[in-house]
């Protein structure tokens, strides 16, 4: 259908099940014409992954709690496929009590991790992942209005996606020179593994539909789109930007 990706080497960092966005957009980027290279947390994922995709596809080991991994992850990506055109990391935990009732018990751990595995790991994989992107590299990165807004039980993981969102942007300053660019996409509320750990998270899902322009959610195909667009030349004026795939929900 498109082609903006022709020729195109894509990290897809995040893809748990079928269901994750990050799925949705190595979907959109194969559809684009380019090649998928995959990232997963742990064995457990890497079986999950195998179910669906198909036996040729390149799936290399990365947690992104060790800085020793990612660059382990990259030389072997180098290895194997050589330089990268673009990265999409749609990676985020929080432990679950953390992610229930009020802000101000959240334990200091609890509120590291958060930041550490959702906001921090963005800085690492482009720390690492710099000298693999050609010239004209992106990178994009998923976010949520609760780093806008104070979403019930979304608490230490909206305080992490205000530093995610931030860092997108001293990111797209600092790699500017290097011609790789760096944006988020600030994505609706979507029934994945990461939502369900939020609690009450029907409600937040039954809201956010209610809140869309047409009453309905928008879906990691949509998502997966605008990374692809994102990816590709067409957006070679965007960096730093946050840019809304939310049907809407931000409007009111
Ligand atoms: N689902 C939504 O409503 C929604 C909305 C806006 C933004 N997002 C964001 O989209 C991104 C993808 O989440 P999702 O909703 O597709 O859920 P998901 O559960 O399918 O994906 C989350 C991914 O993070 C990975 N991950 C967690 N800890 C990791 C670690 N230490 N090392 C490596 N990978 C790790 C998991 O393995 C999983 O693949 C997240 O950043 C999430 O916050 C989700």
């Amino acid at each position: 259908m498109f082609t903006v990706l022709n020729g195109k080497k894509i990290l897809v960092m995040g893809v748990a099940n079928q269901k994750s966005i990050a799925w949705g957009c190595a979907q959109a980027i194969t559809a684009a014409g380019g090649e998928v290279i995959y990232t997963y947390q742990n064995d457990r994922i890497k079986t999950s992954l195998q179910k669906f995709l198909p036996a040729s596809a390149l799936l290399v080991e990365c947690d992104v709690s060790d800085d020793a991994a990612i660059e382990q992850t990259f030389a072997t990506i180098q290895a194997q496929v050589g330089k990268l055109d673009g990265i999409v990391h749609a990676i985020a935990y929080a432990n679950r009590e953390e992610l229930d009732g009020t802000v101000y018990t959240a334990s200091r751990a609890g509120y590291l991790l958060a930041q550490e595995i959702s906001a921090y790991s963005l800085i690492a994989v482009a720390k690492f992942g710099r000298a693999l992107l050609n010239p004209n590299g992106s990178i994009v990165t998923m976010t949520y209005f609760g780093s806008e807004r104070a979403v019930p039980n979304y608490n230490v993981m909206g305080i992490a996606k205000a530093s995610l969102e931030a860092s997108v942007r001293y990111l797209a300053r600092d790699l500017g020179p290097d011609q790789i660019r760096v944006n988020a996409i600030s994505a609706g509320a979507i029934k994945t593994l990461a939502v369900t750990g939020v609690k009450g998270y029907r409600d937040l899902l039954m809201e956010s539909e209610n809140r869309t322009v047409d009453g309905q959610s928008v879906t990691i195909e949509e998502v997966g789109n605008v990374a692809s667009f994102l990816l590709s030349p067409l957006a070679s004026g965007m960096t730093g930007d946050v840019i809304y795939v939310d049907k809407g929900v931000h409007l009111q």
